[in-house]
């Protein structure tokens, strides 16, 4: 049988295939170490970095629910700095495309990160997040307006040539409008979609399971949901799309290709089964191999409706 050719390009970001690991999963790529082989991964996504080291939200910041949980971490991190003196000497230990996301408060601080961590070479590529569901300055405050994103989207253009991917909140009514703002002001991709804003109360003591309040809840409950954001964008705007969202299995990420996706993030099944991802690539290949896909990217936007 010939061989099946897994890569997938991404703007200028060229990767071995469509399988990454997703933003607050897998910590800085150390948390996942162990478990998987790095180098068999299409790219890594950090934790959300910011320009200062943040505590995050006081606990309980996890909570499960049925198919799914709830998660109001708060963009914990180390910051800038301390990520580039700490957690890159590691990272470049393995040859796996490492994708920074970047969470901030104002235009500014986004490009301030972004030009920080610019001139390291390991850094393939950025994902700015304006769609955190669990912070109160910024987050959300972006990702549900379209002025703000296209604000962010031009002003980290003007600071580094390297990929620059928008990360899509589904808290909004046309996630389409929002993917056409990226591209009109310079974004090369967006990926889709962040968590979507939900709660849940003990029924005894009528409180909130998560401090916050309110969470984002991830996992195979809200698949259907991703799929159908992914498919709007699809239809409606020509850029490269990331999907994510309740990615369990293979067959999970061969649907999201069909419906738009030129590559996807595992984030939830992470905590399952840390060993799972490297899994998924093998059995891409194996489902390419059986169905005559000679490239992984042919399947992308190939459904037919
Ligand atoms: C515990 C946890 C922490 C997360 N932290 C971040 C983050 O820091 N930045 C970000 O952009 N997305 C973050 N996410 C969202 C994921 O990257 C992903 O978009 C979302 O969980 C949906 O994918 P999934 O259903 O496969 O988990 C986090 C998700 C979880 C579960």
């Amino acid at each position: 049988m010939t061989k099946v050719d897994l890569t997938v390009n991404i703007g200028k970001l060229k990767l071995r295939n469509p399988v990454m690991l997703a933003s607050g999963t897998v910590g800085y790529g150390n948390e996942i170490s162990e478990f998987a082989d790095l180098s068999k991964l299409g790219a890594i996504v950090t934790k959300s970095l910011s320009l200062k080291p943040r505590k995050g939200n006081p606990p309980q910041r996890i909570v499960e629910t049925p198919s799914g949980m709830l998660n109001a971490i708060g963009l914990a991190n180390v910051g800038v700095e301390e990520f580039i003196k700490d957690k890159i000497p590691f990272l470049k230990q393995h040859d796996v495309p490492l994708i920074c996301n970047i969470a901030a408060s104002t235009v500014e601080e986004y490009v301030e990160c972004t030009k920080i961590l610019d001139s390291e070479e390991i850094i393939k590529a950025f994902e700015i997040n304006v769609s955190c569901p669990n912070v109160k300055d910024g987050g959300l405050q972006f990702g549900n307006d379209l002025k703000a994103v296209a604000k962010v989207t031009e002003a980290v253009r003007t600071v580094t040539n390297k990929t620059i991917i928008i990360k899509l909140s589904p808290n909004v009514s046309y996630i389409s409008e929002f993917a056409h703002v990226v591209k009109d002001s310079g974004g090369d991709a967006v990926s889709a979609i962040n968590t979507l804003v939900g709660t849940s109360f003990n029924i005894f003591t009528r409180r909130p399971k998560i401090h916050n309040v309110n969470g984002g809840l991830s996992g195979p409950a809200i698949k259907p949901l991703a799929l159908a954001k992914v498919l709007e964008i699809s239809r409606k705007v020509e850029i490269p799309i990331i999907g994510i969202g309740g990615i369990m299995n293979w067959k999970d990420v061969i649907e999201f290709m069909i419906v738009g996706a030129s590559a996807v993030q595992i984030g939830t099944l992470n905590f399952i089964d840390p060993t799972s991802s490297v899994k998924i690539v093998n059995e891409l290949e194996e489902y390419c191999e059986k169905n005559n896909y000679k490239n992984i990217s042919d399947l992308t936007a190939s459904y037919i409706i």
